[in-house]
């Protein structure tokens, strides 16, 4: 990725989510994003890094978690958002499962996503904690078998958003 195209991405995610996007980007943290165009300026944003996830007593399982889902207001109701969104479900079969904490899962849901019912516990140097106030969605890959979508959804802790 260009610097150019890293501060353009600071930029639509800053105003998107009215913070300095730039503190995500300078974590360091693996990712890989799906950038969507029009013409020179860019218009929708996706990325997912990797996370390790577990479904009740089950496996620890490597997951696709995804941020930053934005589309610039003065583009939004035009299906970017959605295209960005169906070429990152493209590229993500390789993983177990696919996860993200939706502002709007109705808007996901319509991408294939489902609502995860079950508790959502984040573990923190070994002690689970519950995080009954966050919602997350989940996508199915080729790799993901037969889901309890009530079976407890852990995640390690992060020193950011939790879910
Ligand atoms: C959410 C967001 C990324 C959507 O991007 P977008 O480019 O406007 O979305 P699209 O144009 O691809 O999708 C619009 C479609 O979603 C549908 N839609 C919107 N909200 C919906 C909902 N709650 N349930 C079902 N469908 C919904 C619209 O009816 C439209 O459908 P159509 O194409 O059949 O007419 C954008 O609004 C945004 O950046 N919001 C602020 C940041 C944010 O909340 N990000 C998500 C964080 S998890």
């Amino acid at each position: 990725m260009t610097q150019a195209q890293r501060d353009a991405i600071v930029a639509l995610c800053s105003e998107v989510f009215k913070l300095d996007y730039a503190f995500y980007m300078n974590l360091g943290l693996p990712s890989v994003h799906v950038l969507g165009y029009l013409g020179e300026r860019l218009a929708a944003h996706a990325l997912w890094l990797t996370r390790r996830l577990r479904i009740g007593s089950g496996p620890w399982l490597d997951a696709a978690y995804v941020e930053g889902v934005a589309t610039h207001a003065d583009f939004r109701g035009r299906g970017y958002g959605s295209a960005v969104m169906r070429r990152l479900q493209a590229e993500v079969g390789g993983f177990d499962l696919v996860a993200l904490s939706p502002s709007d899962a109705g808007w996901y849901e319509r991408l294939g996503w489902v609502r995860w019912r079950g508790p959502l516990v984040i573990v923190k140097d070994g002690v689970a904690q519950a995080t009954p106030d966050d919602e997350v969605v989940v996508y199915r890959t080729p790799r993901t078998g037969d889901l309890d979508l009530s079976a407890p959804l852990t995640g390690g802790w992060r020193p950011f958003e939790l879910w």
